[in-house]
């Protein structure tokens, strides 16, 4: 199957996919980017749990406060295949640099910090099916699922294949500087998931949290799927609707991020309606689309590609 003719939305860049809607230049850049000492990563596979890590994180740092806006959230915590490097060297910190590489294209130093969330691939699926129909970038508003799967399982995505890239990083799971937690994991306990996130980016944010119970709290509360399904969609709303021209005005926006508005409005495409980008936030939503024969695919190449690993025990479903 050819990628290209299959999805219009994808461009492959020095062999690797990426969205059409990003900048090659800021992409090729973001490669070359040298991490500070004190730089913390989220990286993911696309629709693992990126944001809400992403705000777990960012909480832990303001002490308990929410994320006021997008473009707080734009400038505290870049994504820099999207944004380019000069987000990262210009963000708000204590923050934490966004990406959806895989290990060896990842920007890397071994004195940062790299939180990896890993998902169950079918949720992870279902996940970023509902993701390309929501972006009008991805041309994909009347795109069914049965495509979908066929574009995920052969890798045909924005970041190429799940599997690779989750391989790539569960090698360094037990490296001092990664801090490799499942999607499933925070679900089930999340403040658990919360303190060791803390312990991992310093012992002085535990203190924190055990001298002051009602930062966990406030942390628990921001974070939840309530909360952000009402805010974090309306500040991602806020800026899918906004005219391109607005945006585009403002002198400090990055350029990758320029590149993006600039694509999405040549398209001429209407925005969405609503943002549903924090939609469900459960696990086990693949059941409601995997087809049996669909489920048992999926799982052979899990199986396939994981062999040798310990990886098929995180998702026994
Ligand atoms: P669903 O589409 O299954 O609901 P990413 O940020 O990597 O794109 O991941 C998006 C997924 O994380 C979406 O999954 C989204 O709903 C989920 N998510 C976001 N915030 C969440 C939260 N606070 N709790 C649980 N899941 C959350």
């Amino acid at each position: 199957m050819d990628p290209v003719t299959k999805t219009p939305a994808i461009q492959e860049v020095d062999g690797f996919f990426i969205p059409k809607m990003f900048s090659p230049d800021a992409f090729r850049d973001t490669l070359k980017y040298r991490p500070r000492d004190d730089d913390v990563f989220i990286v993911t596979y696309p629709k693992c749990g990126t944001t809400w890590v992403q705000h777990i994180v960012m909480s832990i740092f303001k002490k308990g406060e929410p994320i006021a806006n997008f473009l707080e959230f734009q400038r505290s915590t870049p994504f820099l295949e999207m944004t380019g490097p000069k987000a990262a060297e210009f963000m708000l910190r204590p923050g934490a640099i966004k990406t959806h590489l895989p290990f060896h294209l990842q920007p890397y130093s071994p004195k940062a910090k790299f939180i990896y969330v890993a998902r169950n691939p079918k949720d992870c699926c279902v996940s970023f099916f509902h993701h390309m129909k929501m972006f009008p970038g991805y041309e994909f508003q009347d795109g069914c699922f049965d495509d979908f799967f066929e574009l995920f399982i052969n890798g045909f995505v924005d970041f190429g294949d799940y599997f690779d890239h989750l391989l790539s990083w569960y090698e360094h799971r037990n490296d001092p500087n990664v801090l490799f937690i499942t999607y499933e994991e925070i679900k089930a306990d999340t403040e658990a998931s919360v303190m060791k996130m803390a312990g991992f980016l310093g012992k002085e944010y535990v203190t924190m949290l055990e001298n002051d119970p009602s930062i966990m709290k406030n942390i628990l509360y921001y974070t939840s799927i309530e909360y952000m399904k009402k805010n974090t969609n309306k500040h991602l709303a806020d800026f899918l609707m906004a005219p391109p021209d607005l945006l585009l005005a403002d002198p400090n926006l990055p350029d990758g991020l320029r590149y993006f508005i600039t694509h999405v409005k040549n398209l001429n495409v209407p925005p969405p309606k609503e943002s549903t980008f924090i939609r469900k936030g459960i696990v086990g939503d693949w059941k409601n689309y995997l087809s049996p024969e669909q489920s048992e695919r999926l799982a052979k190449k899990f199986k396939e590609k994981t062999k040798g690993t310990d990886i098929p025990k995180l998702w026994p479903d």
